[in-house]
């Protein structure tokens, strides 16, 4: 056998220098980021939203020479809110929503369902600003915005419409404008074209919104974008868009007097605890201004009805609560609540068997408060037992007297938080008697009765004094 001697000088070797480019698979919807391709987003679920993208490692490694970012002394910069004066939008429920008006270069983000009025709430902050506005609509053509302007009976002279979906189509227009005020109807039509997804998606929301933040810190003008919220009730593009914006603020329905309800959940420039009540008719939003007067039903007097008064901020507001305790036909007692926690109820009706010894074992108990209000203030317990007793016990408890407390496990009723402030609201409205927590408080207009336990509140609601 032959022996085959390699000469290995003779051989050229060959290094495999690694792929400098890599492929990475993006979701169009979220933005999460895979190394392999799949039907469904693992992060959003979103079907057929992966893209392929490519990453040049290389460049991306190479070392970036820049400049130092500028460095400001605080000291020497002067106040935002002293020296710039909030624009006042004409409406006081929103001026209170906002913290006191718009702030200049602020990006709000007003959000909603569909079909609640968020066009129309805009349309009339626009009117009675009475400066310059810029209307960005993607969604409604001039005709239409037109129709819906003179409906309101808006005049329309400082009002400039832009019917625009590129973003930046829309900032060139802005930077030349400089409007006193931007409406951007709404974020999910509009779309930047450095952003390959399409308008709605998350990438494209996100991207907008950075770009109108830009630009409104930069000018120092005041943006509101109108995003539409989707069918599981989540503002399309959800925290990303929040994190983003100065301010959010909701509109929604209150169920029972369909009533619109605006509210905050975040501000930089104010409170969010602050609410706007409006009532939509045939000419726009009206303001309520005086919701307490609203909420309860004047003159009714029926077993289970009792009125409490909670805070929204700073403003103290009187809410009606309902209860309705009928024998439990089959099986378990049942225990439903509109507006109010369902835990805390039956907390509150254990506590009721407990410590009172009100039997509602066999009881089915179902409670209303001020529909699609959301209360969370601890100081309505003591109006919710009331109520709970009064229709178990079938005693009416006289519609002129106010109920604030907080219930603990132990049956005792603890003190009310700003309890001077709710007292003067129920005075205002002619009430004649409060039931309080025992404590030091004292009133020349209204009469106080203090209670220490939920037993004592039992054996007044029995007793002639209540009904
Ligand atoms: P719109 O502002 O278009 O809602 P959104 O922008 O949130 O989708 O308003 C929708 C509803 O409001 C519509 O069904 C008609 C009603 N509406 C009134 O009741 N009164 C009015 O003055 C206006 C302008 C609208
Ligand atoms: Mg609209």
């Amino acid at each position: 056998m032959e022996l085959v001697i390699w000469d290995l000088k003779k051989f050229c070797i060959f290094i495999i220098m690694p792929n400098k480019l890599q492929t990475i698979y993006a979701c169009s919807n979220c933005g999460a980021q895979f190394p392999k391709w799949s039907g469904r987003c693992l992060e959003c679920g979103g079907w057929g939203s992966l893209e392929m993208q490519t990453v040049d490692q290389k460049s991306a490694a190479k070392a970036i020479t820049v400049s130092p970012a500028e460095i400001i002394d605080l000291s020497k910069i002067s106040r935002l809110t002293s020296q710039a004066a909030r624009l006042s939008t004409g409406l006081g429920e929103i001026d209170r929503v906002l913290g006191g008006g718009l702030m200049p270069g602020s990006l709000i983000l007003l959000g909603g369902e569909p079909g609640i009025g968020k066009s129309t709430l805009v349309a009339q902050i626009a009117a009675k600003l009475n400066t310059e506005v810029i209307y960005v609509s993607g969604e409604e053509s001039a005709g239409q915005i037109k129709d819906r302007f003179d409906r309101l009976k808006i005049k329309t002279d400082k009002i400039k419409f832009l019917s625009e979906t590129n973003v930046e189509k829309i900032l060139a227009a802005l930077k030349q404008e400089q409007p006193t005020l931007t409406i951007i109807d709404s974020i999910q039509t509009v779309y930047s074209a450095a952003v390959p997804s399409e308008a709605g998606s998350l990438n494209q929301i996100r991207a907008s919104a950075v770009n109108f933040l830009e630009i409104a810190k930069k000018n120092n003008l005041p943006i509101i974008l109108i995003g539409h919220i989707t069918k599981d009730g989540l503002l399309a593009g959800p925290k990303s868009l929040e994190h983003i914006v100065d301010t959010v603020i909701y509109l929604a329905s209150e169920k029972t007097h369909g009533y619109r309800i605006l509210r905050t959940t975040k501000n930089r420039f104010g409170s969010i605890n602050e609410i706007g009540i409006f009532e939509m008719t045939s000419s726009g939003f009206k303001e309520i201004a005086n919701p307490s007067a609203v909420f309860i039903e004047a003159g009714q007097n029926f077993t289970g009805s009792v009125i409490s008064c909670v805070m929204e901020g700073t403003r103290p507001f009187l809410i009606e609560v309902q209860a309705l305790v009928t024998k439990t036909v089959f099986g378990y007692p049942q225990r439903k609540a509109s507006g109010f926690d369902l835990n805390r109820l039956s907390v509150l009706i254990a506590v009721l068997t407990k410590r009172a010894g009100l039997n509602l074992n066999n009881q089915d108990v179902i409670l209303n408060v001020a529909g699609g209000l959301r209360i969370s203030d601890p100081n309505l317990d003591l109006a919710v037992c009331l109520a709970i007793a009064s229709s178990r016990l079938n005693q009416i408890v006289e519609n002129k007297i106010v109920v604030l407390g907080e219930v603990g496990l132990g049956g005792e009723v603890r003190p009310v938080a700003k309890l001077e402030q709710k007292i003067s609201e129920a005075e205002r409205l002619d009430f004649t008697q409060a039931i309080i927590p025992a404590g030091e408080y004292n009133s020349k207009k209204i009469k106080l009765i203090k209670i220490k336990n939920i037993k004592e509140m039992v054996k007044f609601i029995t007793s002639a004094t209540l009904t």
